[in-house]
Parts: structure tokens; sequence; C-alpha cells
């Protein structure tokens, strides 16, 4: 009789343990099994009533119930008493505050924000154009000849044989002027590719700016005028500044802007070659045969273009040597500006 309750005894307080959620809980449960008047002292009354032969076996099977039940019980205290302890752990709110680091914008997004709000102010929109492009877009529409150099390969990332990505900011013009009809006014901003061995000149992916004016009499004085105003407000008032002869296929005549070199003011260095200049731009007036290429007439309109590179911009204007500095987003650089 005995020895069956002992065993209900034990699975009633196994299976009553795994319900137990909180101390509280817990404490129901010593009060069932282990306090003085608990199962297991009842239990351990009865025995007085067993026989004498059975009477040492029940009491051992009791003692074993009655540790095994003291046992689990400990150890399903200990623990949620620590989890207990654990979600009590208020905040010190007296501790002082952990300061947030602010970032701060990359140096080309700063140079680049400058440039924008620079020809914003002269009358420009903003215009963007998608990064991988057509070969016509980037090339034919500009008026280069099927076998120009810069369509080599070793220049140009193809991606299939009609696209690629972009190796200027150019293509935008095009884009640009087959979307809306003269006169337009914009600078086009945008990432470019070159397939260029890596150096602390060249990088494989640089930024540019394009501009583009067309209207009736446009002119090259006007070019310059726009150009000179962009680059006393961007480099400073006292630069000195020249333009000399180039070429471009989809700009006729073509030009290059130099400033004074920022390192040497003119005398000659290691950065502008001894020449005492630095090219920032190349420009033009554009070509009619870009303009036969998107349907405007070039009897009736003209117009200029330009293209800048925004890392050597930046470069120039704030002295700085490797233009690798810009992708490696080192924070001792980056946290310089
Ligand atoms: N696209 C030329 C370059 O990448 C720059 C340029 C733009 C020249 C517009 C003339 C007119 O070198």
């Amino acid at each position: 009789m005995l020895d069956k309750k002992i065993s209900e005894a034990n699975s009633g307080f196994n299976s009553d343990i795994l319900k137990v959620n909180d101390l509280k809980q817990l404490e129901d449960i010593r009060v069932k099994y282990l306090s003085r008047n608990g199962l297991i002292s009842k239990l351990f009354d009865e025995l007085k009533d067993a026989s004498k032969e059975e009477k040492p076996l029940l009491g051992k099977s009791l003692n074993i119930l009655r540790n095994d039940v003291t046992e689990k019980f400990n150890l399903l205290k200990e623990k949620l008493e620590n989890s207990a302890g654990e979600s009590e752990k208020k905040p010190d709110l007296s501790l002082p505050g952990i300061r947030k680091v602010i970032g701060s914008k990359h140096l080309l997004t700063q140079t680049l924000d400058e440039v924008k709000s620079i020809f914003k102010g002269l009358g420009f929109s903003i215009m963007e154009g998608p990064e991988l492009e057509s070969d016509y877009n980037n090339f034919g529409a500009l008026n280069f000849p099927v076998d120009h150099p810069a369509r080599d390969m070793q220049d140009t990332f193809f991606i299939t044989e009609d696209f690629l990505l972009r190796t200027h900011t150019s293509p935008v013009q095009i884009r640009l002027m087959n979307k809306y009809k003269p006169p337009v006014r914009a600078i086009m901003p945008g990432r470019v590719y070159r397939n260029e061995a890596i150096s602390s000149r060249s990088y494989c992916v640089f930024h540019q700016v394009e501009g583009l004016y067309v209207d009736r009499d446009v002119t090259f004085a006007e070019l310059k005028g726009t150009l000179v105003s962009f680059a006393r407000q961007f480099y400073g008032n006292d630069l000195k500044y020249r333009f000399r002869p180039s070429f471009f296929p989809f700009t006729e005549p073509s030009a290059e802007m130099d400033i004074t070199c920022y390192l040497c003011y003119g005398k000659g260095c290691r950065i502008c070659k001894h020449t005492g200049w630095l090219e920032i731009l190349g420009c033009g007036t554009v070509d009619p045969n870009v303009f036969d290429n998107v349907d405007y007439n070039h009897e009736e309109y003209t117009g200029y273009a330009f293209g800048m590179g925004i890392e050597r911009t930046a470069l120039l204007k704030y002295g700085i040597d490797d233009i690798r500095v810009f992708f490696e987003n080192d924070f001792r650089f980056l946290k310089q500006f």
C-alpha cells in the first residue's frame, strides 16, 4: 500500500515541477511535498503502521524520495533566483551617457555638392544617367570614329559587344538632348569607369561632372566666362587659369582648362610635372555631328560642353596627393573633412 503511495508521490512531484515557471509556484510545490504537513511527512507518518519486515525497505524508499525531491527543488530554486536577479537589474540612470559618433559626408560628396551648388547658381539644372551604357551613347553618338583608340578593350569595361560601363559622363548629354528640345542647360554628375592600371593618379572608377548648354547663339566666350566664374568660386578669386587647345570628337573647337598648381603656385614641381599648371577639365563647343545624332538643327543651335573629374578637383582643392584615399574609406582620412 505505502510503496504504491511512494511511487505515486514521486511521479506526482516530477510532473508538478515541470509546470513551475516562477518562485511563487515553486513555493506551492514545497508546501505540497516538503513542508511539515506535506505529502512526504505524511508518508513518513504512515511508516509506523507498516509491518516489521517491510519497514526497512519502505524507509529506504522514502528517504530516497525525500532526497530526490529536495535536490530537484533546490536546483530549480537556484535557477529561478538567478534569472529573477537578471531581469530585475535596472539601468543606472545616473551613469554618464554614451556619446554617438556623428558621421560626415565623404569628401567626394562634399566636393560634388559644392560643384552642384555653384552651377545651380549659374542657372544649370541637374540630370543623371545610368552607369551601364550603350556603346552608341558612350561613343557613336558622340562622334567617336569606329576605330577610335578610346573604344579599345584596354580602356573600356565592355559588358557585351554593345554595352559597357560608361567611360565618361558625356553619354548623358545624348540622353538629355534626346529627351528635351533646346534650350537645355544642365550638369550631369556621376560615376565613370576605366580599365586603367591603379596608381596614385588613376583609379578604375571615378566621378565626373558633365555640363551642357544649348541654345541659339551660344558662344565659346560664354563657355569661358561660365568656367572661369565656376573656378573662381571653387578655388578662390586670385586663381590664375589658362585655356589650351585640345581635341575631343564631340566638341569643335575643344580646349582644356588649367589652373596654377596648388603646390608650387606656378614655380614648377613634381605634381604639375614642372609646368606650374594643372589641368582641371576638358571643354568645347558642341560638334555639329553630335547635334545631327540627336535631331537638333545645327544651323539653328549652338552649344558648349565641359567635363571635369571630381577626384582630381578635390585633390587640387585639398592638397591630397593620392587618388586611392577616396576609395579606401579609411576613417583616419575621412575624419579630417
Ligand atoms: N568626356 C571628356 C573626358 O572624359 C571630357 C569632356 C566633356 C570634354 C565635355 C569636352 C566636353 O575626358
